[in-house]
This record gives structure tokens, sequence and C-alpha cells, in this order.
């Protein structure tokens, strides 16, 4: 097997020998734009690795990972319209650059695109590639879907905002390390369990993205800094402070997420401190560590050898410290 740093590498040079400006530039420079900036190409490395782990040439799986990335980034492009964010990996978003209607249609260029790249496979391959895209596809829009809505919300459960994470975040994560098992054609248990155990990292990797986008060093994140608060996202940051906090100060984050996007220092700075003082930012690093710990509790049943349970349990451990 390589290291995680270098799966990363021959993933990102399998990807630059692949992504050309085409014409219509237009439809394409954003696209070339987004998937060259890096990222930390921690679907695609999972893919890569979950193949070998269970004894196939990872160059087997290349144009899966590919896929899965190009359909993150995709949904990156989306979200960002829809979040109204101007940064990401700390340049312009792609709508910033080229505008509304161009993020609409280069997202959906990179979605098409990505469902291409399985026509690569053969058989059941095939066949189980396309079907766990599909249905994770649709999960993720419905997660997207619960995103948006839940920012008008006030009764928002931490039941339904975990449920929410899961969907947009966590079940990519999941059918990322099922494709490795797809194509190295496992037995049903692998590829279930190992779908479980990327779904808990996925879940903590979400709630880790919540609290760096409160608490993370602007400089490393590459977001703008408090764009959850200034779009008044219903975080697990947010639920448990309101769960945890006396009635005023209850009140007042109520008050303060009413009050409605736009830049707004003051704001996110009075959010913060409620999010510090109520102990909400203290529960969501357990929180973290809680999922974090679900997902190796189920690698252990995994039926794989020791050596190769290292590789995934120090990448989730990477996860929790990460400050991008
Ligand atoms: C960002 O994903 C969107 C979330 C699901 C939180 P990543 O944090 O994996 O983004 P990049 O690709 O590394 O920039
Ligand atoms: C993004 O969640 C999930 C998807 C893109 C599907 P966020 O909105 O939290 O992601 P960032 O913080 O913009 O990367
Ligand atoms: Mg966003
Ligand atoms: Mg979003
Ligand atoms: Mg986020």
């Amino acid at each position: 097997m390589l290291s995680i740093a270098q799966y990363r590498e021959v993933f990102s040079e399998y990807l630059e020998s692949q992504i050309k400006v085409r014409e219509p530039r237009n439809l394409y420079e954003p696209m070339v734009y987004i998937l060259s900036q890096g990222g930390k190409r921690l679907r695609p490395v999972l893919l890569l690795m979950a193949t070998e782990i269970f004894n196939t040439d990872y160059r087997k799986a290349l144009d899966a990972a590919l896929a899965i990335e190009i359909f993150h980034n995709f949904s990156l492009v989306h979200d960002d319209i829809m979040d109204d964010a101007p940064i990401r990996r700390g340049k312009l978003t792609v709508h910033e650059k080229w505008g509304i209607n161009t993020g609409i249609l280069s997202g959906d260029a990179m979605l098409i695109n990505a469902y291409q790249l399985f026509e690569t496979y053969e058989g059941n391959i095939f066949k189980e590639l396309a079907q766990l895209f599909s249905k994770t596809a649709t999960q993720v829009c419905e997660g997207q879907q619960y995103d948006i809505d839940f920012e008008t919300r006030e009764d928002v459960s931490i039941e339904e905002y975990i449920k929410m994470i899961e969907y947009k975040t966590a079940v990519l994560i999941g059918a990322s390390l099922q494709m490795g098992a797809i194509v190295a054609e496992e037995s049903p248990e692998c590829k279930e369990a190992i779908y479980q155990y990327g779904r808990y990292l996925g879940i903590a990797f979400q709630l880790q993205d919540d609290y760096l986008d409160a608490f993370g060093d602007p400089e490393t994140f590459g977001k703008q800094p408090g764009g959850d608060i200034i779009e008044n996202k219903k975080t697990f940051l947010y639920l448990k402070a309101l769960e945890s906090s006396g009635r005023s100060e209850a009140q007042q984050l109520v008050h303060l997420y009413s009050i409605n996007p736009g830049e707004n220092s003051e704001k996110i700075e009075a959010v913060k401190n409620i999010f510090q003082s109520s102990g909400a930012a203290e529960q969501t690093r357990q929180e973290i560590e809680k999922y974090t710990q679900q997902a190796f509790t189920i690698l252990e049943e995994i039926n794989i050898s020791e050596e190769k349970k290292e590789p995934l349990r120090k990448f989730g451990e990477s996860l929790m410290e990460r400050q991008v």
C-alpha cells in the first residue's frame, strides 16, 4: 500500500491528466478552476485506499475516484451559490468569479461528467457503482434541502440535524469507501461495514467543518469566517448552545439568528461568545470524538488484518486534528 500522501499525489496527477479546458471556455474554465485548487482530496484517497485494503490494484479505481471528486466539487459550486459564499480554498468562489448562471451550468456539466466516468467499468461493477452513486447523490440533494429549510426553522432538533449532515456529507464518504470495495469485488458484508465506517467518520467530519467555520483559523480554513453564523445555519453548535443556555442567553441567541444575512462582525462575535460560554463548543469537540470512536468500533469488526486497519484509523485521527 502507498501512504496517504502518495495516494493524494497519484490521484492529483491522474486528475490533471484528465481534466482540461475545452470549448466553450466559459463552461469548462470554472470546472478546471475548482478542480485544480486542490482541497484535501479526502474522498478519492479513501476510495483508492479501500481498493487496496481489499487486495486490488488502486489503478483500477482511479476513474471511480475521479468521479467522486468531480461530484464533490460540483456539489461545492452549487453549495456556494446556495450559501452565498464568497471564498473557497482561499479563492473567489465560481459564482463570484463568473456569475451564478455559469456556476449552475458548469456544475451541471461536472455532475454529468462524474456519471460518465463510471462507463469505464463493466458488468456488475458498473451496475453497482452507478446504483450507489445515484442513491448517494439523491441523498446529498435531500440533505442540502434540509440544510436550507433549517435556516428559517426554529424547532430543529439535534436528531434532525444529524440526519441532515448524514445526508449532505456523510453518505458520500461512506460511498467513496464502498466504491473501493465494489471495484475490489468484495463480499456484501465488507461493502456494508466499510460504508458504515465512512458514514460515522463523515458525521464527525461535518461536525468538525461546522466547528472550524466558527472557530478555525481563517487563513488556513480558506472560507469566509463565520459564514454559517451569517447564514443562520442550524449547526450542532447552535442547537447545543440553545439547549444548554439559560433563558436570557437563549433568547439573545435566537434574536441574533433573526438578524438577516449580511456581514456583521458584532453578530458573529456575540454568537461565538455564546457558543463558548454555553459549553456548546466543548460539547461539539466531544461529539466529534464520539462519532470518530464509533467509526473505529465498526472498523474493528471488518474482516481485514490489523495492518490494513491501521491507515484507516490514522486517517480518522488526522481528520479530528485538522485545521483545513
Ligand atoms: C467541504 O468538503 C464540504 C463539506 C462536506 C464539509 P471538504 O472539506 O472535503 O473540501 P475540500 O475538497 O477539502 O476543499
Ligand atoms: C456542504 O456543507 C455539503 C455539501 C457541499 C454537499 P457546507 O455548506 O457546510 O460546506 P462548506 O462549509 O461550504 O464547505
Ligand atoms: Mg457551504
Ligand atoms: Mg451548505
Ligand atoms: Mg461548512
